[in-house]
């Protein structure tokens, strides 16, 4: 080849490298992860709206009650949110303040970088009143190896349009590992977090890991970040948020000490406040009859049941042990849901005492309030034979009424 012809050749690609380098550098409105929605202080009149960025990027929440926007085709309500630099996560939230207590919202998130925009699909939400007691919320745990197999869970729960899903933790494999989040477990629960606030415990899979308390945005409480645990009211019922990692967290026994007397106060003042129910959500269960972990965690047991009995909560859900089991001890309800989508895992040749109903299958639980009464419906998703995921009807496969007190 004549010299000139090389030099042209090599001049080309030369141009076509640097142009890609350049393009790869340019500010970009994509999401990393589409719109989700969590709770800030008080779920009646307001709702936090996240996503992730690829680059900084300026994103405003267009907002409007349902019925506004049906009217008029337009968002009424507009809230920016400035593009941040130096957050090496790129993770926005946006609390939509003022809002209308017992309200359906829709909202859209506009993202812009660069001259160039995107918008997300749209979403919606629900605004409870503040003694709501008609309503349904689901609880799963334990979503971290496999996403299709959490993504049949999510799409089950979904059909129940619940109000908010609690997790109870193990999130993901690792909970320092960004693409785990972002290429597992937002994607694999997109579909519903879109309309559903998620509240989510800490399991040991999280790591204590700067990324979640990033990720999430959840109700006020203390510990690390203010929401290592946390509590809120949702119409008559109490939720409350507990980190069953504490212990073997630096400071663990300060930690433990300051989320026990936490615990005590807020309990008091739930049943002060006339709470009708009230639910606890940790990921290390006190009870279980899983083959390794029985018969689940005793000195937590030790330090937290005669609180729970005290303040008469009425049902304690955990993870970690991948599989469904319910228990009835000191006359409270322990209900183990681990069936998120990691491996399920068997059961102890002798049960735990008090264990009324055990099983390993993918399923989550659904929560529906009536009145004074709350029906908990564990629902079954599919059954793992070796690699074999087997879909299941979504018919109730254990049932606990309770009465409100
Ligand atoms: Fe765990």
């Amino acid at each position: 080849m004549q010299g000139w012809k090389l030099w042209l050749g090599v001049s080309a690609i030369a141009l076509i490298v640097m142009f890609g380098v350049w393009t790869s550098l340019q500010p970009d409105p994509t999401f990393i992860r589409t719109p989700y929605l969590g709770f800030d202080t008080n779920p009646t009149t307001t709702m936090v709206v996240s996503w992730k960025t690829a680059h900084p990027a300026t994103g405003t929440v267009l907002y409007a009650p349902q019925a506004d926007y049906t009217n008029t085709g337009k968002f009424s309500n507009t809230l920016t949110v400035p593009a941040m630099s130096g957050d090496k996560y790129n993770v926005y939230h946006a609390t939509l303040t003022g809002l209308r207590p017992d309200s359906h919202y829709v909202y859209q998130v506009k993202i812009s970088a660069g001259g160039k925009t995107t918008v997300s699909t749209p979403g919606n939400f629900w605004t409870p009143a503040a003694k709501l007691n008609k309503f349904t919320f689901d609880v799963y745990g334990d979503t971290r190896t496999y996403p299709a197999r959490h993504r049949l869970v999510v799409e089950a729960m979904a059909a129940d349009h619940p109000r908010f899903v609690v997790h109870t933790g193990d999130l993901v494999e690792y909970g320092g590992v960004t693409v785990l989040w972002d290429d597992r477990f937002f994607p694999a629960a997109a579909p519903l977090m879109k309309d559903v606030p998620y509240l989510t415990v800490l399991g040991n899979h999280e790591q204590n890991s700067p990324q979640y308390y990033e990720g999430f945005s959840l109700p006020p409480g203390g510990g690390e970040d203010g929401k290592e645990w946390w509590s809120m009211d949702y119409g008559v019922v109490h939720l409350v948020g507990l980190d069953t990692n504490a212990l073997t967290l630096p400071n663990g026994f300060t930690r433990m000490r300051n989320q026990t007397a936490w615990l005590k106060k807020d309990l008091a003042a739930a049943k002060a406040r006339g709470a009708k129910f009230i639910f606890v959500f940790f990921h290390h269960p006190l009870y279980s009859s899983d083959a390794d972990y029985y018969p689940g965690n005793t000195g937590l047991r030790t330090i937290w049941q005669p609180i729970f009995v005290k303040y008469g909560v009425n049902v304690v859900f955990a993870g970690h042990c991948h599989q469904y089991e319910r228990l009835v001890e000191d006359g409270i309800n322990y209900i183990v849901t681990g069936g998120g989508g990691a491996p399920l895992s068997g059961f102890n040749a002798t049960l735990v005492p008090g264990s009324v109903k055990h099983v390993e299958m993918l399923h989550y639980v659904r929560v529906t309030i009536s009145g004074d009464k709350a029906t908990l419906d564990m629902i079954p998703v599919a059954k793992v034979e070796g690699n074999k995921v087997i879909p299941v009807p979504h018919q109730p496969w254990d049932t606990l009424v309770i009465t409100g007190g």
